[in-house]
């Protein structure tokens, strides 16, 4: 078995396009449980993103930035792999619903195997987060619903601004 760490790095992987209310939650909490907290950004070259991974990871500072123990970066290939650059103990992943844990049990099993000294934690998310993706955000907002309280104020910003959604909408947000 594995000594304790002194320090329990945890890595918060994902596409993040963009940070959602659900995403920032996750983080919260995984800040208080871990002594530092890595949420990454997968560099993915094979999607089709909304957002480049350099503006995914600057709308995750400006979320993270109340939070000193959390830092934001990102990675490519496997995820252990960069884990263990990183010295990352624990995968830290959110589950909303029944139909997210078969995918992140897989996952986890999978990393499992080829990291034995890795632990996935998984935290359920909060109810009122269950419903929210970045992709029903993208959706709901491209066609003209109402998204306040599903990302924040500056990221629903963001998100009209790149989908060329109307500037008065726009201007009736406050950052
Ligand atoms: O936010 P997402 O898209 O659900 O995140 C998926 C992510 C980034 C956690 C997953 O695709 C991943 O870890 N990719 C890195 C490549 C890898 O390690 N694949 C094997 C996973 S078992």
């Amino acid at each position: 078995m594995q000594p304790k760490p002194d320090r329990v790095v945890a890595i918060y992987p994902g596409s993040f396009d963009p940070i959602t209310s659900g995403h920032l939650d996750l983080i919260e909490r995984g800040s208080r449980l871990f002594d530092q907290l890595i949420v990454s950004v997968l560099r993915n070259e094979s999607k089709e993103p909304l957002f480049s991974v350099e503006e995914r990871m600057e709308m995750l500072v400006e979320a993270v930035a109340h939070m000193p123990n959390v830092e934001v970066d990102c990675f490519n290939g496997l995820l252990i792999e960069y884990a263990r650059t990183r010295r990352a103990t624990v995968l830290l992943r959110g589950i909303r619903a029944v139909s997210d844990y078969e995918y992140e049990l897989q996952m986890a099993h999978m990393n499992r195997r080829l990291a034995p000294e890795m632990e996935t934690v998984m935290l359920t998310s909060r109810e009122a987060h269950s419903y929210i993706s970045s992709r029903l955000v993208k959706e709901v907002i491209s066609l003209g619903g109402d998204i306040r309280g599903l990302v924040p104020r500056f990221v629903e910003k963001r998100l009209r601004q790149r989908l060329h959604l109307g500037v008065q909408e726009e201007e009736s947000i406050q950052v």
